[in-house]
């Protein structure tokens, strides 16, 4: 979510801290902070915005210390301030905590502290263990043994998330201590000293020989030498590895452009989106801001948002009337603002926009709210303006996106709504808790099941090869393979420029059927679901008039051979969940055409990243 940097050795730290952020700051971030050991002690300075504002106050400064810790943060808990930015303290001040990830336990930990008298100035979760790392340091201290190494060890035992940590500590002058689990650090020693980072571009200039720490890792940073350690403590020789990368290269995380990096990180997302969502059983969603009595209340459901956004809105309104069977529509804002929907205090308008400031989507939150509807964000921007006018929102945790077609962000968005499908189906006693449990686990394992894909390539380039040269082409399915259809002809036709249509497979002998000649590609959602048999009939109407047929089909499914020309497998799930996966396919098929086109999948011509204008 989030950059870490940090840096012990013979040099002034400040330079090197505020170089290393803004080599980072192209992931987009909303707040930076950096503590430096300075003298005796430790000084932070913080501020919102961008790491230039950082840098102009440092400047002030001037700080000689040669040992420091940097952050900049992409906010997931509280909103982008000067009290949330890194790093934290302890309430004596003398440890200072950068952290990325999310620690879910984070308030009960909390409550726990202040009960035993700590004091905490921010709203994140990370502060947390700033103060569980000053106990656990009093206590070893008190024992004649104080350790940072041991007390960071303590205080992530007791933790329950995803982090990658570094620490620095007032008694051990010269130390970084860093950490990790779910979330990337890098370690590496340089002819003045040792750098750390979360990301391999922040410390290129200073070494090409890093150390990627795996989970449960620990790694001392001395200005002379690094030692790691296990789990349990013991020391470890570590891995080390060369990297040739550019900085271009570098920042895309050794992946040719973004939109291919962005693709691989949705295991991730998934993972992130539902981490801390499940407690003691029953899903929770505490954004939501409604009482289970309001929620009760529901009977009708708007998903309003544009492109992409709207292709997440179809697969939500399957679920949310699939399980809580509350009537849902499902409508682009542009349309929903301009006429006059049916709108009454039981109705529920959900807002999808990655952005958070889309303007037909804030037009039309805006215009519901007027006509008595609570409405509720799902965005990837901590305090953007759809979060700030919706009375509840969840934040999906795809962190920045930078190539314009959205991948991640879409599968943040479909994670959430179906969090949000299930949660209306919980509240209105339709999912009883068994049934919740085993959705949510089916739905945490479509994280592995997208890795999957992502590692098995082969079929899906060989597709790409076959269409590349086709002037238009047709995507079909039904179900959630319609819904998923619509998102896979918009990522084709806005990064290949190869016009693309999507229609529920049904449609076809109504109209589009007359499109069909020799070669004429026909991709179809043909996953195993309950509409399986129908969507193969569909498939030999468009064999017998000549189309080339690709085939998004479920493992196992051998049959689909005698039906399609290219096949696609992707891993079984419930009919529920296919549009996750389906859908992954579809991104890497459209960047491959996209590519044997010669277009630039990052920046495609004619759109931008964020639409606020109508
Ligand atoms: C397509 C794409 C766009 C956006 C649309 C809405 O890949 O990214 O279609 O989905 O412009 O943007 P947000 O979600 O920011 O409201």
């Amino acid at each position: 979510m989030c950059g870490i940097v940090g840096y012990t050795g013979s040099q002034a730290a400040q330079p090197i801290l505020v170089e290393g952020l803004t080599r980072l700051e192209y992931r987009g971030y909303d707040s930076a902070g950096v503590a430096i050991q300075n003298g005796d002690g430790i000084d932070v300075v913080h501020r919102k915005g961008k790491v230039a504002e950082l840098a102009h106050t440092l400047a002030h400064f001037d700080y000689e210390g040669t040992c420091g810790i940097g952050h900049t943060r992409w906010a997931t808990h509280g909103k982008p301030s000067e009290a949330n930015a890194h790093p934290h303290t302890s309430c004596a001040g003398d440890i200072a905590v950068v952290h990325n990830g999310i620690i879910e336990n984070f308030m009960e930990l909390r409550e726990e502290l202040e009960v035993r008298g700590h004091r905490f100035t921010s709203d994140t979760d990370t502060e947390v263990v700033a103060h569980l790392i000053e106990e656990a340091y009093r206590e070893r201290a008190a024992a004649g043994a104080p350790d940072l190494l041991g007390a960071v060890a303590d205080a992530t035992a007791r933790v329950v998330g995803a982090y990658g940590l570094a620490v620095i500590c007032a008694n051990e002058p010269g130390t970084i201590v860093v950490t990790r689990k779910d979330s990337p650090i890098v370690v590496g020693q340089g002819a003045h000293g040792g750098y750390v980072a979360s990301d391999i571009i922040a410390l290129i200039d200073a070494t090409r020989d890093v150390v990627v720490l795996a989970d449960g890792q620990f790694a001392k940073l001395r200005p002379e030498s690094i030692a790691y350690f296990d789990e349990a403590g013991r020391s470890i020789e570590p891995t080390v590895t060369h990297v040739d990368w550019d900085l271009d290269m570098a920042e895309k995380g050794g992946y040719p452009d973004f939109m291919l990096k962005e693709i691989h990180e949705q295991p991730r997302v998934i993972r992130d989106t539902l981490a801390g969502r499940l407690v003691n059983g029953a899903l929770t969603i505490d954004e939501l801001d409604m009482t289970p009595e309001e929620l009760d209340l529901i009977d009708r459901v708007y998903v309003i948002a544009c492109g992409t956004s709207y292709h997440a809105g179809l697969i939500a309104k399957n679920l949310i009337e699939g399980w809580a069977r509350i009537p849902t529509e499902v409508e682009v804002a542009s349309e929903f603002r301009y006429r006059n929907p049916i709108i009454t205090p039981s109705t529920l308008v959900v807002a999808v926009s990655q952005s958070g400031e889309t303007a037909d989507t804030l037009a039309a939150i805006r215009d519901a709210r007027v006509k008595g509807a609570k409405v509720f964000g799902i965005t990837n921007v901590v305090g953007s303006p759809v979060a700030r006018e919706s009375d509840g929102v969840i934040y999906t945790k795809a962190n920045k996106e930078i190539a314009v077609a959205s991948t991640k962000s879409f599968l943040g968005q479909v994670v959430s709504l179906t969090l949000l499908a299930m949660m209306l189906a919980q509240s209105q006693g339709k999912l009883r808790t068994a049934e919740v449990k085993l959705l949510f686990r089916e739905l945490a394992d479509t994280a592995e099941q997208v890795e999957t894909i992502l590692s098995n390539e082969a079929a899906i380039e060989a597709a790409a090869e076959a269409c590349k040269d086709a002037t238009s082409a047709l995507f079909i399915g039904r179900g959630m393979g319609s819904a998923v259809s619509y998102e896979g002809a918009l990522k084709l036709k806005e990064i290949s420029y190869l016009h693309a249509e999507a229609y529920a497979a049904g449609e076809m002998k109504h109209g589009p059927i007359a499109l069909l000649e020799e070669g004429f590609p026909v991709i179809a959602i043909a996953t195993k679901s309950p509409v399986y048999d129908k969507v193969i009939s569909n498939l030999q109407e468009s064999r017998a008039r000549g189309a080339m047929i690709v085939a998004i089909a479920t493992e196992g499914d051998e049959d689909i051979c005698n039906h399609a020309d290219h096949v696609i497998h992707i891993p079984p799930v419930r009919d529920a969940f296919s549009a996750i996966t389906a859908s992954v396919p579809l991104q890497l098929f459209a960047r491959a055409i996209a590519l044997a086109r010669g277009c630039d999948v990052d920046q495609p011509r004619n759109l931008a990243k964020s639409v606020t204008v109508e």
